[in-house]
């Protein structure tokens, strides 16, 4: 079997070529050093644990990460990180409230944010465009009052309308299959796919752009993450953005809304405008391979970084189009 040092090289060079640019053996060492340190799992355990406030999750073996913070607890950061920021609970008290989930998971924000807001109005009318492409084998479940919402969730699937509460889940890769969703303006967008840099697809100027087009005006867009690529797509589709609340871990998550001004801190806006990292993951054609996202992102870095240090960077076309198969 290939060492995953020679798959990454590979398919550096074959980015690189498809590019019709050359590197020397220093950035390309220096690209596999990041990548490597990108794909490495952030936990050891595996299967279902218990996070910080005493709620269960779940390990992913594919990405090596778990589906909610376990430092935070898994309540919790659907509480601070998702349901709070969105403001989906002072829309519900008006009456009606749109969310739409990027990755479902276990279900849990969206169990606890049905949990909220049918505690603050009964007579909510909620509807859910939720998007996941496959369901663990196995789904701990919230202690109540949030496991009902939950088994609800689970026993409707993939879609039901019942007390108020219309759930359509689309299962696939998100990619496509938000292109399926129809007329839909979310009030509110949790946006929880696996850590930007592991699950990048998920994190691209090309998809949240295909998110904007379903967001209402004053939309919020809420994540988990302040990941620089992340933020920078945002910006760069006229997104105001701003930092959420952070919990178990030194940052905050982000808080984005086209009808929103930007709140970032002076140093948050410094970081943005001079990193070299500060450039969006881009997939145009909504298709490509996670590694050739990445690749292809950290070859931008490295050019930029080039022409920052007053070297001359080979040409770099902005367009990433190569394949890693
Ligand atoms: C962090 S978990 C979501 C946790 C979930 N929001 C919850 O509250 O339980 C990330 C989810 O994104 C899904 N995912 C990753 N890549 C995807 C893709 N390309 N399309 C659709 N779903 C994807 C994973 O299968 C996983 O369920």
């Amino acid at each position: 079997m290939e060492s995953l040092d020679y798959q990454i090289f590979s398919a550096i060079e074959r980015c690189l070529s498809e590019r019709g640019l050359t590197l020397d053996e220093r950035s390309i060492d220096s690209i596999i050093k990041d990548i490597k340190a990108w794909l490495r799992p952030s936990v050891e355990a595996k299967g279902v644990v218990a996070t910080q406030d005493g709620s269960l999750t779940l390990i992913s073996d594919k990405y090596g990460e778990p589906y909610h913070s376990l430092t935070a607890g898994a309540i919790k950061e659907c509480l601070v990180k998702f349901i709070e920021p969105s403001e989906i609970i002072k829309k519900a008290q008006k009456g009606k409230v749109r969310i739409l989930d990027v990755g479902f998971g276990l279900g849990y924000n969206l169990a606890v944010a049905l949990e909220r807001i049918k505690a603050v109005n009964p007579y909510a009318q909620v509807e859910i465009i939720s998007l996941e492409r496959e369901l663990p084998e196995v789904i701990p479940f919230l202690p109540e009052p949030y496991k009902s919402y939950q088994k609800l969730l689970l026993d409707g699937l993939p879609e039901f309308c019942k007390d108020g509460i219309s759930f359509r889940l689309l299962l696939g890769d998100a990619r496509e299959s938000i292109k399926n969703i129809g007329s839909f303006f979310a009030d509110g967008v949790f946006h929880d796919g696996f850590s930007p840099y592991r699950n990048p697809e998920l994190w691209t100027y090309e998809f949240l752009r295909e998110i904007k087009l379903r967001m209402s005006w004053e939309g919020i867009w809420v994540s988990y993450t302040s990941s620089l690529p992340v933020r920078k797509a945002l910006k760069m589709l006229g997104f105001g953005i701003g930092t959420s609340q952070s919990i178990g871990r030194k940052r905050g998550g982000t808080v984005a809304s086209l009808s929103l001004k930007d709140l970032l801190s002076a140093e948050e806006l410094r970081k943005l405008n001079t990193s070299p990292y500060a450039i969006p993951f881009r997939d145009e054609t909504l298709k490509a391979e996670p590694l050739e996202i990445l690749i292809n992102y950290r070859i931008d870095v490295e050019l930029l970084k080039m022409a920052q240090g007053g070297l001359e960077p080979p040409t770099p076309r902005f367009s990433a189009g190569c394949s890693t198969n």
